[in-house]
C-alpha cells in the first residue's frame, strides 16, 4: 500500500467540483484517509512549492493557492502515487487526455484544479506538511 498527498485547489473548491473530483479517485479503488479542508498561510504553500522559487510563475502560483480554500487529502492504495497522477492528468490543460480530472474541467496553466505528489519522497514531505498533527 502506498499513500500520497492531493489537493484539490481553490478553483476546485470554488467551482464545486470537490466531490466530481474525489469520486474518481474512490472509483479506482483508492481510499481516501484523511481529508480536511483549510485556508493555507503563505508559508505552508511557500515551503510546498520551495522547488519552484524563482520560476516565473512562482509568485502567481503561492497568490493563486491562498486566494481560498483548499482540501488536502491523504491518499492510500497500491500504487497510489501512480494512479492518481494518471487520473488527475498532464500539468498542462492542453496536454491532459480528456477523461482526466484537467483534462476535462482544466482551462488555465496555473489554475489546474489538483496537486498531487509526484514520488514517495515528495508524499511523505507533503504528508508532513499538510497533516503535521500526524
Ligand atoms: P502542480 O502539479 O501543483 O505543480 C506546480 C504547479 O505550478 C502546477 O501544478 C501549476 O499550478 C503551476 N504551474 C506549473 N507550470 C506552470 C506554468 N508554466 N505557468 C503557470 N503555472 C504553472
Amino acid at each position: 500500500m502506498e499513500r500520497t498527498l492531493i489537493l484539490i485547489k481553490p478553483d476546485g473548491v470554488r467551482r464545486n467540483l470537490i466531490g466530481e473530483i474525489i469520486r474518481r479517485y474512490e472509483m479506482k479503488g483508492l481510499k481516501i484517509v484523511s481529508i480536511k479542508s483549510m485556508h493555507p498561510s503563505r508559508e505552508l504553500v511557500e515551503e510546498h512549492y520551495a522547488e519552484h522559487r524563482g520560476k516565473p510563475f512562482f509568485n502567481d502560483l503561492i497568490e493563486y493557492l491562498t486566494s481560498g480554500m483548499v482540501v488536502a487529502c491523504i491518499v492510500e492504495g497500491s500504487n497510489a502515487i501512480k494512479c492518481v497522477r494518471l487520473i488527475n492528468g498532464a500539468t498542462k490543460y492542453y496536454d491532459a487526455l480528456p477523461g482526466t480530472i484537467r483534462g476535462d474541467f482544466a482551462c488555465d496553466e496555473t489554475q489546474n484544479l489538483v496537486h498531487a505528489s509526484d514520488c514517495e519522497e515528495a508524499a511523505k514531505r507533503e504528508i508532513g506538511l499538510w497533516f503535521p498533527e500526524g
